[in-house]
């Protein structure tokens, strides 16, 4: 398995590549839930190109951008450890690892992309300018790997919506797929930060996803407005950043049009904020 750790090399390789390529990003501190997005491009492309970089560009002057866990070795070999799915011998998996934060933004790098509207709600609002580094590091990955296709999970339902509109607005040639979240025995869903988690804050943890199943089963059985009652009550506790019931299709506000509805909760437990959601069909 090639690991390409330069601009220049990578771009040398999807310059000359003539087979399809699959894209997947990460940050590292590889977990199941990445490796499901791995197997799910190995499926579909010729090529699979894992790139593990932790952006700067998407972290708050006070988040966890210097902590953020780095394990390149582990990483390598846990995605090496997928390489008997490849299809074919002439099929390829790559990782590329940028060596430093210049091979993705060279010196005066300038640019930022910015999808307005979908970021003004939910973890939009707790991390100002996080979406706009997401979308920058993901339009450079893009264009840097000349992918095809590009696997996100659903964990980060937010994000997923803003590269979709992303990718729409800027006409990329590009397909997103989106993979469902994928969840530890019990209940909670994985994420690089649960690593940060003590015995006691790993076991309060699991009061997220039990919630966002308890408001699961609010719209189902009681309506929406009974489950928004509750998020009401949930919202006036300390370590709550937000619960919110919004039409999936755009974080608009539900209506008489609304589908489908998106459940979503952001919670701190110690210093490590985590993220969870549902999604849920109404009016069907
Ligand atoms: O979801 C993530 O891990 C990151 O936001 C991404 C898409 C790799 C961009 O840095």
């Amino acid at each position: 398995m090639k690991v390409i750790r330069s601009r220049e090399e990578i771009l040398s390789f999807s310059n000359k590549c003539d087979k399809e390529i699959g894209i997947v990003p990460t940050m590292g501190n590889l977990h199941d839930g990445h490796l499901k997005l791995v197997e799910a491009s190995l499926l579909n492309n010729e090529v699979t190109i894992v790139t593990i970089f932790v952006n700067p560009k998407q972290f708050g002057p006070n988040e966890d951008f210097q902590k953020y866990p780095r394990t390149l070795d582990d990483d390598i070999s846990r995605i090496s450890s997928l390489e008997e799915l490849l299809k074919n011998k002439d099929n390829e998996l790559i990782i590329f690892a940028p060596s430093s934060v210049e091979e993705v933004y060279p010196a005066n790098f300038n640019t930022v992309i910015s999808v307005k509207g979908l970021d003004n709600t939910l973890c939009g609002l707790n991390r100002p300018g996080h979406f706009d580094g997401v979308c920058t590091v993901v339009y450079q990955l893009f264009s840097l790997t000349k992918a095809k296709r590009a696997y996100f999970g659903l964990k980060d339902f937010q994000q997923t919506l803003i590269i979709r509109k992303l990718v729409k607005d800027l006409l990329l040639p590009v397909d997103i797929h989106l993979i469902d979240i994928i969840r530890d025995e019990d209940g909670l869903a994985l994420s690089s930060r649960n690593k940060y988690l003590n015995v006691d804050e790993r076991l309060q943890a699991l009061t997220l996803p039990k919630r966002i199943k308890n408001l699961e089963q609010l719209v189902k059985e009681s309506g929406i407005s009974e489950a928004m009652k509750k998020t009401k009550i949930y919202n006036k506790e300390s370590n709550v950043d937000y619960f919110h019931i919004l039409d999936s299709s755009n974080l608009s506000p539900v209506s008489n049009d609304t589908c489908e509805v998106v459940i979503a909760g952001a919670m701190r437990f110690g210093n490590t904020r985590l993220i969870d959601n549902t999604l849920v069909k109404i009016n069907a």
